[in-house]
């Protein structure tokens, strides 16, 4: 499972780049509002930090103005992504950016048959919302079950990308539901390597070691 990093704060994604675990970046405009940057200076300025793919999201809401946003966001780096809302008019954007061979993120997808209508246009990843579907009491892991099950049916090239992560319980679900991707804030990232037993063994064996009296440098 690839992993994308869900921001639009650079100093985040140059934190985290070194652990290797950044294989994309995804924003959206209340993302890139908190960063308090310029969308396209930010966009390019990540595309230039991560070699995968980065998502900018259209904000228009009808499809002409989608697809002219969508050209002008993807003339910023080869590695854009554009972000498109799963509208009929996000739709018919996705179908037409996708014919010609600009990468798209369908977003804000809470149901399978959004996702079958996603993949029937073309698009690049499909973005089903986890956490927005647990707060109103509707299970979003089985959303991502769904998905996989009917893109596997049906040979769909479209990539699953697991989005609204909130805890490293959703992290591991993904991958057991055979997400190709998820995309979580920073915090859940590095929470993943955490562990108390972790911290407890490594806090023994420090303690021992400097009973020997030695050093390795
Ligand atoms: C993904 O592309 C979205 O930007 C993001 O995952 C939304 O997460 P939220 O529901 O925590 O805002």
């Amino acid at each position: 499972m690839k992993f994308f990093v869900d921001t639009a704060n650079v100093d985040e994604i140059k934190a985290l780049i070194p652990t290797g675990l950044v294989d994309g970046v995804t924003t959206n405009p209340s993302l890139v509002m908190k960063s308090g940057r310029d969308f396209k200076e930010v966009i390019a300025e990540i595309c230039d930090l991560v070699d995968g793919p980065v998502s900018a999201e259209v904000t228009g809401t009808e499809s002409a103005q989608m697809i002219a946003e969508g050209k002008v966001l993807a003339a910023i780096a080869d590695n854009v992504t554009v972000k498109l809302p799963l509208t009929i008019d996000g739709l018919i954007a996705c179908k037409s950016l996708s014919g010609e061979g600009i990468d798209t993120n369908v977003t804000l997808c809470f149901s399978a048959n959004q996702a079958l209508l996603a993949a029937k246009a073309g698009a690049t990843f499909i973005s089903p919302f986890i956490g927005r579907l647990d707060d109103i009491n509707i299970d979003g892991m089985e959303l991502i079950r769904d998905i996989r099950m009917i893109y596997d049916n049906y040979d769909f090239r479209t990539e699953v990308l697991a989005a609204s992560i909130r805890s490293a319980n959703h992290m591991k679900d993904c991958a057991i539901a055979g997400a190709d991707v998820a995309t979580a804030p920073p915090n859940v990232i590095t929470g993943l390597a955490k562990h108390p037993l972790t911290d407890k063994g490594l806090e023994a064996f420090l303690t021992d070691w400097s009973k020997t009296g030695q050093k390795i440098l």
